[in-house]
């Protein structure tokens, strides 16, 4: 089993759409996968139209948790929404607060990928999942505001890998909002090529209408519009994170 995270404090560089579009291709590709909404905003939720009675916030407290079935080896975890910020504050107080999440999903079995969908911030219910996965995507839109947020953000998980007594912790830069057209995508790849080199993606994400339009009719990009470039870029990264496992 292997655990991803789709984290970066800068908001709407499509984290939530890369977490709901990885996980559905991993399961395409007949991999079964549990999606963990850990973002109050409970996006991941609002785009299958679904609503879990207990979610990440019951799981952190209790380990009681509705374990949703969206698709066929597809399952999410609802955030919880505004009782999940309540669980946050109430975490601060309490003992053993980094492990959480690490605790409750260790004896997880049967599932091949966990993928955690992370809000914009670097808060306790982050801090819990630097804890727990293997690894971390950190999701960059073209501009300079973006490329920031990625540079602070690998900072913080550095400290936090520290913090949560772990030598290090493996991330990966991947590209969205790509559009080939403006100067300042290409700018900003080039900026990142320089400074993350190995650790960027082959995939980039195009800016695609359609994957815009998908969450309004529940349904991930394969199914909303499965001839689009957003289809194609997401099945080429869950291509390229298939590869990975096979590196090993
Ligand atoms: N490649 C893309 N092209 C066009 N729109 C996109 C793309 N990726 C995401 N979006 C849209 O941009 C908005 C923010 O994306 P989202 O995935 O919710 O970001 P985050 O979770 O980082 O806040 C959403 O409306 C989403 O549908
Ligand atoms: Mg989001």
């Amino acid at each position: 089993m292997k655990s991803f995270a789709i984290m970066t404090m800068k908001g709407g560089t499509g984290k939530t759409t890369t977490a709901v579009s990885l996980a559905h291709g991993l399961t395409l590709s007949g991999r079964k996968v549990l999606l963990v909404d850990c973002d109050p905003q409970r996006n991941v939720a609002v785009t299958f139209g679904v609503k879990g009675e207990k979610g990440l916030d019951g799981l952190l407290m209790t380990g009681d948790v509705d374990i949703i079935q969206v698709r066929e080896n597809f399952f999410i975890i609802d955030s919880g929404g505004r009782k999940l910020v309540e669980v946050e504050l109430q975490l601060g107080r309490q003992e053993r607060r980094e492990g959480r999440l690490r605790d409750a999903l260790k004896h997880l079995k049967g599932c091949d990928y966990v993928i955690c969908d992370c809000p914009p911030s670097m808060n306790l219910i982050n801090i819990n999942v630097l804890a727990y996965c293997d690894e971390v995507i950190v999701p960059v839109g073209m501009d300079y505001l973006s490329e920031v947020g990625a540079r602070q953000t690998l900072e913080i998980i550095e400290e936090i890998a520290w913090i949560t007594e772990r030598s290090s912790i493996e991330y990966r830069i991947l590209p969205t909002f790509f559009d080939s057209r403006t100067r300042i995508s290409r700018t900003v790849m080039d900026d990142l090529r320089e400074h993350f080199g190995e650790r960027i993606f082959s995939t980039v994400i195009r800016v695609n209408t359609a994957i815009r339009e998908a969450p309004g009719s529940n349904k991930t990009i394969y199914e909303h519009a499965p001839l689009s470039r957003g289809a194609y870029d997401y099945y080429k990264l869950t291509e390229e994170v298939l590869a990975l496992e096979r590196e090993g």
